[in-house]
């Protein structure tokens, strides 16, 4: 037995109690219960962290994904042990999955921690998994290679093509403006989403995919592989033969998830017009490393990285088209001169090793080249004013430019219950030109932050054929969504940010030109309205259970929405 290191397979992270031999026979011989030999045990192990569940259509596939982890794990000559983890369902959880995403990124950071395992697999997708996982290996610190779900293929309607969720969004449309019956919007609802996979189109999904690949955390040309293809497979393989070559050479997510991986992802962000909730991410992200992802930096990238990638929501495209066209590789490629090259990826390669030998096919119908992008600039940019003075996002990529340089008045819905009795009351006083405004749905209100920030167009006016307005709030927006659209307003209106004090009849001046978003009015009437601001949320002494933890210790949203206390380097 004393062949046995500290350091290795069963051995790790033993608890010995001052007979160090009597507790790897005892493991062993629990262990061996599950029918391993004694050969078996004695390999190094790849954790498998594993998110599939009932209750996430997204992760549908995962046990034949699994499988391939562990044929992978074992050419290696490692021992592939999967374990649980909870798992996060984009649409069937309530109030909504980010509340959830905390949680998620503890139970994998524990688990790595606890069980013996020198490396692990993340196999996750669905929006909040892949940041979750990606947050609890950076603080766990062990090896690890994060495998993704792959994106859905697309369905058929009518001879057109469907993809989950832009095109839901824009048939409820066409249903709310009367353009189509219910009997067709029940057909198209069982054509939205018809394989396994992640969502269709560049949503927070796939554009997190893309950032794992970018950050140097998945194997090259990885993301966007589609769920139900066979290379998905071989990348699942290989994802387990890289996990268990680490063990011998170890990687960190320290080295690899870096000051300038993270700008390189930033800057991938932006030229894949990607999801919003993808920069909440990876502030999350670098945040447990101790990496700040400052708002004025985006702005500073924005301004000089092109938007390449021609996908729904902002273009045409879907992700099958995506990886058909070349993939991330052929992103990176292009954006090679603005990436840092010598940053390190879980092969044990560079990113200028690995975009050296990267040659490929490019089609330029979906991938731009930088010479010639879809927009000189990126999808996303930061706005600051006295509406937002720790900043605010618009994915300008996907928003309606006419809107771009804007005043108008403000209508105000001070939550997500008052939104819904009045928004399509005929009565309702409200004209396209007028800027619509969520109060209490950020971070700390009781919604904790759902993606309630695209408001639907009021009924009247969509029935008028209006299809796109100023709509701002403190939260968030589905990757998958479209329009002139302020997100992410931070202070959020729940903890007294100026947002709060907006009232129906102000005006509101949105200038992306100028990256600001004001609120017309002098500082003694905001100074007024401030005294007479009160909490509108139930006290923390009210509240219970993860709930408590959620209200009492989330961030901002300028700072990931991660808890205070799991930011940062240090020992858990
Ligand atoms: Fe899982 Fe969209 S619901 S990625
Ligand atoms: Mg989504």
């Amino acid at each position: 037995m004393s062949d046995d290191t500290p350091e290795h397979g069963l051995a790790r992270g033993l608890t010995n109690y001052g007979d160090r031999d009597f507790s790897i026979y005892l493991r062993r011989s629990f262990a061996a219960s599950m029918g391993y030999s004694r050969e078996a045990l004695a390999r190094p192990i790849v954790g498998i962290a594993n998110t599939a569940s009932g209750f996430n259509n997204c992760h549908r596939h995962f046990p034949e994904l699994i499988e391939a982890v562990k044929r992978g794990v074992l050419m290696a000559g490692g021992l592939p042990v999967e374990f649980p983890t909870i798992s996060l369902g984009e649409v069937f959880l309530s109030p909504t999955s980010l509340k959830f995403r905390n949680l998620m990124s503890m139970d994998t950071e524990e688990m790595i921690r606890a069980q013996p395992m020198d490396a692990v697999v993340l196999v996750g997708g669905c929006d909040k998994t892949v940041p979750a996982q990606l947050m609890g290996a950076a603080s766990a610190d062990v090896p690890a290679v994060q495998l993704v779900a792959g994106p859905m293929m697309t369905g058929r309607h009518k001879g057109e093509r469907l993809g989950a969720c832009t095109d839901c969004r824009r048939f409820w449309a066409k249903y709310r403006a009367g353009e189509i019956d219910a009997d067709e919007i029940a057909t198209v609802e069982s054509r939205l989403a018809t394989t396994a996979g992640t969502c269709a189109v560049m949503g927070t999904a796939s554009t997190m995919a893309c950032i794992a690949e970018a950050l140097g955390m998945s194997l090259p040309g990885t993301a966007a592989i589609p769920a139900v293809h066979a290379d998905r497979l071989r990348a699942a393989e290989a994802s387990g033969v890289a996990a268990a070559r680490m063990i011998a050479r170890p990687i960190r997510p320290s080295e690899i998830i870096t000051e300038k991986s993270v700008e390189n992802a930033l800057r991938v962000l932006l030229a894949l017009g990607g999801s919003t909730n993808a920069i909440i991410h990876l502030t999350a992200i670098a945040g447990r490393l101790g990496i700040e992802v400052p708002l004025a930096r985006l702005n500073a990238l924005s301004d000089e990285t092109p938007v390449l990638v021609n996908l729904k929501p902002v273009g045409e495209g879907y992700m099958e088209d995506f990886f058909a066209a070349g993939g991330m590789g052929a992103v990176l490629r292009e954006l090679r001169p603005l990436l840092h090259l010598d940053t390190m990826t879980v092969t044990g390669e560079t990113l200028g090793e690995r975009l050296a030998h990267d040659a490929g096919y490019v089609d330029r119908r979906v991938i731009a080249s930088a010479a010639e992008p879809l927009e000189p600039q990126g999808g996303l940019v930061a706005l600051f004013g006295n509406l937002a003075p720790r900043g605010a996002i618009l994915k300008r990529s996907a928003a309606d430019a006419r809107l771009f340089e804007h005043e108008g008045r403000a209508v105000v819905f001070s939550s997500l219950a008052d939104l819904a009795a009045r928004v399509d009351d005929p009565e309702l006083d409200i004209t396209p030109d007028d800027i619509m405004v969520l109060q209490n749905a950020g971070p700390e209100s009781p919604s904790g932050m759902p993606e309630a920030g695209y408001l639907p167009i009021p009924k009247k006016l969509a029935a008028r054929g209006v299809k796109d307005m100023i709509r701002i709030s403190d939260a968030r927006m589905s990757g998958t969504a479209f329009g002139t659209i302020v997100l992410h307003v931070t202070p959020e209106a729940a903890v007294g940010g100026p947002l709060a004090l907006v009232r129906t009849g102000d005006r509101i001046r949105l200038s992306v030109k100028e990256k600001r978003i004001e609120l017309l009015l002098s500082e003694e009437e905001l100074s007024r309205r401030r005294a007479e601001w009160r909490r509108p949320t139930p006290p923390l002494e009210t509240r219970r259970g993860y709930d408590w933890l959620y209200a009492a210790h989330v961030l901002q949203a300028d700072e990931g929405c991660d808890f205070a206390f799991l930011k940062g380097r240090g020992k858990g």
